[in-house]
């Protein structure tokens, strides 16, 4: 199980992330940052972020959350997924330290209880179309979390359409999240090795092994 779950995502002054399936701002600076971040790494999104960005992102380990197995073919490294346990299953037999959330609104809230670290993006202005938000609950979350600000960026025409800083949130319950995100994956796995065996498909027995019949 890796180390870390952490959400990466860029709000605005009052929780807003998006706008018609967009991001509300240009800031390319803190796409770098989330490129270096996510460079290597599995991440999951959900089915309207994938569209938004426009396909899986190269260098990195892509799950998609669709209830549609048809939104696309599964690949290595872009892999449709229909649940946040089959998620956490994927993203674990992929290995690696750390598993990086990346929307979109509905796709933070769903992680919200399993994720120990946000990297926060916190943008100097109020979208005004917004009409995607992160949820209020992971927002008040921040004031109990360890804060650490990682990086503070002006606005720059051209470049960065708004100043920014970059906060890192810890959680302080860190241990009892990771164990709840073992426990669902190991589920997962579990019921996927009994579909299996009841199918007669494989002679993978409930040791060491069965988490590796669930190949990805
Ligand atoms: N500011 C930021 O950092 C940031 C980052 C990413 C995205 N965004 C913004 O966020 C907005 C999109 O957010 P959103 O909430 O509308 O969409 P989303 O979270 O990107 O995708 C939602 C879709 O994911 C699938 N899904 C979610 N949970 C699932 C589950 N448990 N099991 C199976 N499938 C599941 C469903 O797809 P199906 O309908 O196919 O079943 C659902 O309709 C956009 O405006 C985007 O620009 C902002």
């Amino acid at each position: 199980m890796f180390q870390h779950l952490t959400s990466i995502v860029a709000i605005d002054r009052h929780g807003a992330i998006g706008c018609k399936n967009r991001l509300p701002w240009s800031i390319k600076s803190d796409m770098a940052f989330f490129r270096k971040s996510t460079m290597g790494k599995s991440i999951i999104m959900g089915r309207k972020t994938y569209e938004s960005i426009g396909g899986c992102l190269k260098g990195r380990h892509n799950l998609v959350l669709s209830h549609n197995s048809r939104v696309f073919e599964s690949s290595e490294t872009c892999r449709l997924v229909n649940s946040v346990k089959e998620a956490l299953a994927a993203a674990t037999q992929q290995g690696g330290a750390e598993t990086f959330v990346i929307g979109g609104a509905t796709t933070y809230s769903e992680f919200a209880p399993y994720v120990d670290r946000y990297l926060a993006t916190i943008v100097d202005h109020s979208a005004a179309d917004a009409d995607a938000f992160l949820d209020e609950h992971v927002v008040s979350e921040f004031n109990r979390w360890q804060a650490h600000e990682i990086a503070r960026f002006p606005a720059v025409s051209g470049q960065d359409e708004f100043a920014f800083k970059i906060v890192e949130f810890s959680a302080p319950d860190a241990h009892e999240r990771v164990e709840m995100r073992k426990a669902l994956a190991n589920r997962f796995l579990e019921k996927h090795l009994n579909q299996v065996h009841a199918k007669g498909r494989s002679k993978a027995t409930k040791d060491k092994s069965a988490q590796a019949a669930y190949s990805f």
